[in-house]
Formats: C-alpha cells, structure tokens, sequence
C-alpha cells in the first residue's frame, strides 16, 4: 500500500451570487452547471480543515491524537533560522509540517520513513526547516542551479547562527531546542525530464513531497512515485495546470501556429478512469488561480472597473473576428485580426461599450471600417 495526497479544489462554497454582484444580471446557467459538474468529480473538500485534527477526518486515520492547534513557525523557530521566508511560504510550510508529523506518526510507524525529498525545492525552504524540526536526512532536486547555490548560501548562514548558539549558550533561548550539530538537506541540481532521473536508490524509505510543482513536473513525479518502491508517501500540492501537456493546448496556438494538442505521457487527464475527460487550457489555468483573491477583487470598486473594460476589450475582439460561435475553427476568422494592440482609453468604465468602441479603434481605420460594415 502506497498513501498519496494531492492538493483538492475549493469550488463548493463559490457564492455565483456573489460573481453577479457587479452588473446585478442574472448567474449565467453555464456558470452553475459548472460548479455542479466540478462538485461532483470532487474526491475531497478540504474546505473546513481548521486544525491538525480535522485532517484525520478526511485519510481515516486512526489511534493517533493530532494537535487541536495548527503550529505557528514564528513561536517554534527563531528568526535567525527562519531567514528570507515570506509569510505565505511560513504558512505553506507549517501547515506541510503539521501534517508531515501526523503521517509520520500514524503510517510512518509501519513503513519506518527514514528520509524526506524535498522535489523542486526553489530557494530550500520547506526542506530547511523540516530538516531542523525532524530528525530525518532531508535530500532536494533543484532544475535551477542558480536556485540551488543560494538555498546553499542561505543553509550556510543558518549553520553559522546555529555554532553560534553553541559557543554562546543562553538559558530559555528557543535556540537551545536545536541541534548544535544540524545535518542540513543534501542538495541536487538536475532538471529533471523523466521519473527515472529522480534519485538514484539509497534503500532509505522515503517521504516525498513536492510544494508548487509545476504543470508537467508534478506528473513526472506522480509517475516516479508509482514506479519506485522506496517511495511510501507523497505529498504533492500542484500548481500551473495550464502548463500540463507542456501547455501546448493553449488556444491561440491551434489557431495560429497549428498545434494539434498533444496526447503527452504526462499531460491532463492522468488518470486512465477520465481518459475521456477533457478540460481546455483556459480552464486549467483557472483553477490555478485562488478564489479568496479574486473574490477579493471582484468586490473591490477599482477592480471592478479594470474588469468591466476587460469585457469590453472581449466582446471588442469577438465583434472584430465577426462573431464566431467558437474560436476552435479557425477557418471561421482570420486569426491576423486576433490580439490587435488597440489604444487604452481613459474613463472607459464610464463609457457605454459603443463609445468605447469608437475611442479605441480611432487609430485603426481599416478595424474602424469592418466594425461599420457590419452595420454596428
Ligand atoms: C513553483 S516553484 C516551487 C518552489 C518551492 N517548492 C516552493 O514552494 O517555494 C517550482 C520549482 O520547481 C522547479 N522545477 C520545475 N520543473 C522542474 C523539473 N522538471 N526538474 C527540476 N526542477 C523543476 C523550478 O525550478 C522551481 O524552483
């Protein structure tokens, strides 16, 4: 038995009312069939996870008490060993850590992990850290070498701060809680292209896990992952989904470069159970984005506006194609006429879309013409 957690979707608590209050127009029918559709392919909500304990809910385990309170890195770690971690990565990575030590101590007891890959590292810190709150060899795979050099550096400072401590003992300093003799992650650059260039075998069982990875990478190691026997825990939260299939489904480039879209080995879907489920780049790329922000947006007055032209600047292009009823054939549209720079005109989100119209293709007299040739 293999465990695997991969990062869910959030869709069940969209308010659509909400995506409407701008224009107060009706929800479109196409936008609630959407959110159905996705509700049902959920596995999991993750939605109500407010402390460690909840977790246990959602991968059943059992006969372990987790933490009612999810840890705070700014009280476990002093700052000299938290250096150049913004908040966000804080918070990614204590809440990695909360749930790291709750597999450990529930599946890790069977399976005895005795070493974490950290797989696309970045600049090191997940790894950093959970090489001093654990007590396991921590090892990384970097594609940047630049990356590589500065997580290093940055291990480098955190040794010295810990020898520090060590010549200058301070009672109650919370740097008494770590090791003087810290084995810091052993790092590796190599990009990898396929699961087989992952690690080499150590006979070390291990946890791997992948915060962020990208598009294609996070198949790549889902992949290394089924294949290796050394690999008993993956913890892997993607991001950039457009990317999947080396992005190569982006619209535009079927219409201009003719680009089939490519069946990848590694691309979406990869499971064979939705092998004949189909999400285009647009939508992939949607899912990256999180909701808290865009709702935030939305309900902010000045991005109100910036998206209202937005849809202006839309409706302008698709009147310009000639209305096509989709923008999959591109036999239907001269695909030249696509992404023509027009002037930005100031004001606009108090400009009806006519007068808008009129201001911005000013300086495009043959657009100009096609627009009042089709009787607009
Ligand atoms: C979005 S960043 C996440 C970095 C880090 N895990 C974090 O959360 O801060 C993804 C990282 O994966 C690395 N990466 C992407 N594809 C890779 C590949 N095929 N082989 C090795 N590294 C790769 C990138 O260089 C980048 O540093």
């Amino acid at each position: 038995m293999k465990f695997i957690l991969c990062a869910p979707c959030e869709y069940d608590s969209i308010d659509p009312n909400l995506l409407c209050k701008i224009r107060r127009i009706p929800v479109p029918l196409s936008f609630l069939a959407l959110k159905k559709c996705i509700l049902s392919l959920s596995a999991h909500s993750f939605a109500n996870v407010t402390c460690p304990k909840d977790f246990s809910k959602y991968i059943q385990f059992k006969g372990i008490a987790p933490e009612l309170k999810f840890t705070s890195l700014q009280e476990i770690l002093p700052s000299a060993l938290r250096l150049k971690i913004k908040e966000k990565k804080s918070h990614e990575i204590s809440r990695l850590y909360d749930f790291i030590r709750l597999l450990v101590g529930y599946i890790g007891a069977s399976y005895k992990v005795d070493e974490i890959v950290d797989i696309g590292a970045g600049l090191g810190h997940l790894s950093r850290i959970l090489s001093l709150l654990f007590n396991f060899k921590v090892t990384t795979i970097e594609g940047n070498e630049q990356l590589v050099n500065r997580s290093n550096k940055i291990d480098f400072t955190t040794e010295v701060s810990l020898n520090h401590k060590a010549r200058n003992h301070e009672k109650n300093d919370v740097m008494n809680n770590f090791p003087t003799e810290w084995q810091k992650p052993e790092r590796k650059a190599a990009f990898i292209q396929h699961e087989n260039e992952i690690l080499q075998s150590t006979g070390s069982k291990q946890l791997l896990v992948g915060l962020h990875t990208c598009g294609d990478f996070a198949a790549i190691i889902l992949r290394h992952f089924i294949s290796n026997p050394e690999a008993k825990i993956l913890i892997n939260l993607g991001c950039c989904y457009h990317k999947l299939n080396g992005g190569l489904d982006k619209l535009y480039r079927n219409v201009y470069d003719d680009v089939q879209a490519p069946t990848s080995h590694h691309g979406f879907p990869l499971s064979r159970k939705f092998r004949h489920f189909k999400l285009s780049y647009a939508a992939r790329e949607l899912a990256c984005f999180g909701r808290e922000q865009f709702l935030k947006r939305l309900d902010d007055s000045i991005s109100q506006e910036a998206f209202f032209v937005n849809c202006y600047r839309a409706i302008l292009e698709w009147i310009i194609l000639g209305c096509p009823s989709s923008l999959n054939s591109p036999q239907n549209f001269d695909p030249i006429l696509r992404h023509q720079g027009l002037r930005g005109v100031r004001g606009a989100e108090r400009l009806t879309f006519w007068e808008y119209a009129e201001e911005t293709l000013k300086e495009k007299p043959a657009l100009r013409k096609r627009f009042n040739d089709m009787g607009l």
